[in-house]
């Protein structure tokens, strides 16, 4: 492995984690504001409120966020030579999956911003719970590496 690596994989794998945190945060809150946005009156002032909050939520953390998640974990697995590892393979499957996730939520919340509700608050609650599960999933083939 080349030195300045040595050197600077310590520091790609902080600056991953910290984007990845910035990015379930991102996941975390925008479903939520799309139940809280959703229970405001169509047309309301509080409903123009969470259109713009959605907004900034999506394009200043989530957006950026995301991009650079996998800019540096590709990175670190180009480096660390990960490609045909069956953990990193699931890790890539579940954070496409992630990434799929983050595109529907992109497209709900223009059809949010266009007045459309077509999802119950009480099944965006439950939608809700994808990225809590996706992380767990991911974290547990990282860290355990449960099949090699
Ligand atoms: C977007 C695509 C991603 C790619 C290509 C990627 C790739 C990588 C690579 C190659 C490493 C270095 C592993 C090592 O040093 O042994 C790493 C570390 C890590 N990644 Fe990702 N990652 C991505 C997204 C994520 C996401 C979404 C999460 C969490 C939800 C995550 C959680 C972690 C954790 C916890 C570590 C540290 C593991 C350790 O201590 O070695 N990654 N990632």
């Amino acid at each position: 492995m080349m030195d300045w690596f040595l050197l600077a994989y310590p520091w790609l794998k902080a600056a991953h984690l910290i984007f990845v945190i910035f990015w379930m945060a991102g996941l975390f809150m925008l479903p939520r504001f799309f139940v809280y946005h959703q229970e405001a009156a169509e047309g309301s002032a509080e409903a123009r409120a969470w259109v713009e909050r959605e907004d900034k939520l999506a394009t200043i953390i989530m957006n950026p966020s995301m991009l650079i998640v996998w800019i540096l974990g590709l990175a670190l697995a180009y480096f660390l030579n990960f490609w045909a590892q069956p953990w990193f393979i699931a890790k890539l499957v579940a954070v496409i999956g992630l990434s799929g996730y983050q595109g529907w939520l992109m497209a709900y919340r223009k059809k949010l911003a266009s007045g459309e509700r077509p999802i119950s608050g009480k099944r965006l609650r439950m939608i809700n719970e994808v990225p809590g599960i996706a992380v767990a999933v991911i974290v547990i083939l990282v860290i355990i590496r449960p099949f090699g």
